[in-house]
Parts: C-alpha cells; sequence; structure tokens
C-alpha cells in the first residue's frame, strides 16, 4: 500500500544560543546549506518564545536549529534543553502528498485521531507539511552531502502502548510488521515493532521502529531508563542515510565526528553505525544519531541483529566516560538525570 506519507522532510532541534552557529557549521561540514536565519527576539509580548533558528537543506529533508535566547530565563526552548539536554529532538515534520482524492478523508482522520488524547506529547511533536518545492540537489551536490535522507525514527515506547502507538502509524498508511522479541535478559531484552512507509517505492519509503524494554527483576533495561529520563513519546534516534559509509566515516572522523563503535553490517548488506549522544549524556538515556549505508536496492533499515549489537554497544558506552559526538564541541553541562 503506498501512503500519503512520502517521507521525514524536516527535523527541528533545540540547542544552547551560544552553541547555535557550532552545531550549524557541523551540519554545513556534513554536506548541508543554510537556507534560512532568523531571530524572533522583538516583541515584548513573545519573549516566552524568543528563538534564533537555522534551517540547514540536504538533498531530501532539513535540519531546523533552534535556540532560546538567553536572557528570558522563562523561555520554553532554554527550558527543553535544560530538561533533554544540548542538540534535544523538538519536532518531526512529515512530508505529505496534499493531492489526489483520499486528501481530505486523511486530513480528517488525523485531526480526530481519538489517541491524541492520551498522547499530547507525541501530537506536539509531529507534524505534517508539503514537500520543499524550491529543493534542488544537482548529482553531484548530493553525492557531496553526507546525509542523504531521513531512513528511520525510533520512538521508546511503554510494553502496555505498543498496541496504540502502532495503531497511530498504521492509520496513518505504514505497514507494521511481524513484532519480534529480540536481545537478552535482563537489560537488553525487547519487544521490536518495525512499521513501513511506501516500502520498495523509491524516495518515498521510511519507516517507524517502536522498541519497548522488558525489564529484568533487579536491573531496567535501557528503554526503560530512556523512557523514565526522557518522558513519554520522545525520538531515541533519527537514521540518517549516509551514501556510502567508508565515505562517511572518513568524511565524520575529519570533522571530529566520534562514533559509539566501529559499524555493523546487518545480513541483508546494510551498513550502520551510531554516534555518541549529542549531549554528551548517557548514552542509555541519551538522544544520538545512527548513520546508514543501504546495499544498492534495498530500502528502510532496522533489523534485529544491529538493535542487540547496538544495544550492546550502548551497555559498553554506558560504562566509560560519556564522549560527544563532536570532540571539537564546547564541553555539556551536567546531564540532568543519570540512571
Ligand atoms: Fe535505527
Amino acid at each position: 500500500m503506498q501512503s500519503l506519507l512520502t517521507g521525514v522532510e524536516r527535523i527541528v532541534y533545540i540547542v544552547k544560543e551560544e552553541n547555535l552557529r557550532l552545531w550549524a557549521a557541523k551540519y554545513c561540514a556534513l554536506g548541508g546549506r543554510i537556507i534560512g536565519q532568523r531571530a524572533d527576539i522583538d516583541t515584548p509580548a513573545s519573549v516566552t518564545r524568543a528563538l534564533r533558528r537555522v534551517i540547514i537543506e540536504f538533498p531530501e529533508f532539513e535540519i531546523e536549529l533552534q535556540a532560546g535566547v538567553n536572557g528570558t530565563q522563562d523561555s520554553s526552548l532554554v527550558a527543553e534543553v535544560q530538561k533533554f539536554g544540548e542538540h534535544c529532538l523538538s519536532r518531526v515534520m512529515l512530508r505529505v502528498e496534499w493531492a489526489g482524492e483520499h486528501i481530505q478523508k486523511f486530513r480528517a482522520m488525523y485531526d480526530t485521531l481519538s489517541m491524541w488524547e492520551h498522547a499530547p506529547a507525541l501530537h506536539d511533536k509531529i507534524k505534517l507539511v508539503s514537500r520543499n518545492p524550491q529543493r534542488l540537489w544537482n548529482e553531484d551536490a548530493q553525492q557531496a552531502a553526507s546525509l542523504k535522507r531521513v531512513d528511520h525514527l525510533t520512538f521508546p515506547v511503554p510494553v502496555d502502548q505498543m498496541d496504540s502507538r502502532r495503531a497511530f502509524w498504521e492509520a496513518l498508511g505504514g505497514e507494521a510488521q511481524e513484532v519480534k522479541t529480540v536481545g537478552t535478559y535482563p537489560a537488553d531484552k525487547m519487544i521490536l515493532q518495525g512499521i513501513f512507509f511506501n516500502k520498495g517505492v523509491p524516495g518515498k519509503e521510511f519507516g517507524i521502529a517502536l522498541v519497548a524494554g522488558i525489564d529484568g527483576k533487579e536491573e531496567l533495561s535501557q528503554l526503560t531508563k530512556f523512557l523514565r529520563a526522557n518522558g513519554p513519546d520522545q525520538v531515541q534516534h533519527v537514521a540518517y542515510d549516509v551514501g556510502d559509509m567508508a565515505v562517511f566515516c572518513s568524511h565524520f572522523t575529519t570533522i571530529g565526528g566520534n562514533l559509539l563503535a566501529e559499524p555493523i553490517v546487518a545480513p541483508d548488506g546494510a551498513v550502520q553505525a551510531f554516534g555518541w549522544p549529542y549531549s554528551g549524556r548517557n548514552a542509555a538515556v541519551g538522544q544520538y544519531p545512527e548513520f546508514l549505508a543501504h546495499k544498492i536496492g534495498k530500502g528502510v533499515n532496522f533489523q534485529q541483529v544491529s538493535l542487540d549489537e547496538l544495544h550492546a554497544m550502548v551497555k559498553n558506552a554506558s560504562k566509560r566516560k560519556p564522549r560527544q559526538l563532536f570532540s571539537n564541541c564546547p564541553p555539556p553541562s551536567r546531564a540532568r538525570t543519570q540512571p
């Protein structure tokens, strides 16, 4: 089934004002182009929402960096960074094809989904938008960009909310895969529900991974720790398609990037690598990027073996002194919560 949702159009992250330029420079070093910069700080009445923003374009998506303005103590953005850590995900804008006979029905269904009452955080996080029609990249520029498109988003959920979250994504046209129980008891055992959109349709496929931790008697799963630290309906990681992993890794290292461990190869030939958390927080509770290179002809990827290995990596990394995603970024302020 083809869905009207055809990908991730924009990811909005919140950073500290003093780090805004630095993050923008990192995304430019990864091949992005700044297409907009704005400061909304002049209206006294809106001081709680005073912000600076930078929008960076990649071949198939955009990143928007927002920063609350220092000195405005009640800035909601400053509060969010204090709560969730530097470079925390604010919202995801999903691309919708607003044409065709089904769109009115889809819009009405989306606005009246009964689950909104029970999932205000998710309602705030997911927005539907059109594709930016101005985004034109020639082949050379696409090749040069390290981040091409968003492959999938991973949401940790409590076990008892797995069904309702799966139903939400199915209502939007996603195809749920068979549920799997993966990992090793107690800390890493979890339920994985993959949901594909437009599987096999070039340029329009992406995925949602729902993961629920199964706690041991004495030890909490990593996913439970993440939920406790970050609250409900937060994205744990965004997976970016990087094209060629060897080329990506070489460049990423050059610009000061730090991976959690060496890239791993999935059974279908896809190669995956995970970055340290953006905020420098403990690897079990921080948000971090995944970098992914598909074998030609394959699509969205979140496989059992990758999740097993990812959790082993996080476990090992959690025992080490946290590193930052970029070694030449300023040191983070102390993490809010440690498990
Ligand atoms: Fe992933």
